[in-house]
């Protein structure tokens, strides 16, 4: 059991005091009818909650998909850049979203956007291997010894050491687009190991996470809420 003004301000994107007022102010409702009561206790599983006539969704968590855009910074608050929570559609946003890892401002593509911390871990632990899929296209042309160094796992000038990365090559692109899937996520990762192999990257996209590819549908920009299958999809495999 839940207090009505929780619920509200942890689904729906607001703080406890403006829950508060939007309850007091007979703006919501419990299984149709209006509550006042801030304190009512509800089963966020079976009672349906209004407000402003709109169903407020239940779920502890939500898992949405945003196909991110060049020239939005994967934070929750920057003070020059539109962050990647910035552009989410309003009936998508609740309180405590975070992207689930990074991509680069100038990189497009699949981030996942959430509000459940474990799962974020999950995802991103080198250790629970989930694979992430980048096409890359490049400014000259992928050889067997590229291929074969991704392979063994790109060092940095730094020393650091990668883990193995698949690389394929793009049929059609003239060896100058390739598919690239690694299991971390450091830093400018995949610019830096083909820097390492004497190639610029001039465009990055993400296209999945695990099982989950980017939904070819939705358009630059674009978000939509992931379904119970989809987040398994991310998985299959695994163990979590
Ligand atoms: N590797 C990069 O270099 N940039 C990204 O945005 C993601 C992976």
């Amino acid at each position: 059991m839940e207090r009505l003004d929780k619920f509200l301000s942890s689904r729906g994107g607001y703080s406890r005091r403006e829950a508060q007022k939007l309850i007091k102010g007979g703006e919501v409702g419990v299984n149709g009818e209006i509550c006042k009561i801030p304190e009512r206790k509800l089963d966020p599983e079976n009672d349906s909650v209004t407000c402003g006539g709109k169903t407020v969704c239940a779920d502890e968590h939500i898992y949405i998909m945003l196909n991110k855009p060049a020239g939005v910074v994967s934070a929750t608050e920057d003070s020059r850049d539109a962050t990647v929570i910035d552009i989410l559609p309003p009936e998508l946003k609740r309180k405590g979203l975070f992207p689930a890892g990074r991509l680069d401002k100038d990189t497009e593509g699949l981030l996942i956007i959430t509000d459940d911390g474990d799962f974020a871990h999950k995802i991103l632990s080198p250790k629970n291997h989930i694979e992430k899929r980048y096409v890359a296209r490049l400014d000259g042309e992928i050889t067997e010894d590229t291929i074969r160094r991704f392979e063994q796992g790109i060092v940095f000038s730094d020393g650091t050491k990668c883990m193995p990365a698949g690389l394929e090559i793009v049929p059609g692109s003239q060896n100058s687009t390739g598919i690239v899937t690694i299991c971390e996520g450091k830093f400018h990762q995949v610019k830096k190991m083909f820097a390492v192999c004497g190639l610029k990257v001039v465009h990055l996209q993400r296209i999945s996470v695990g099982n989950l590819y980017i939904d070819g549908k939705l358009p630059i920009g674009s978000a939509k809420k992931l379904t119970n299958l989809d987040v398994d999809a991310i998985f299959i495999g695994k163990i979590h």
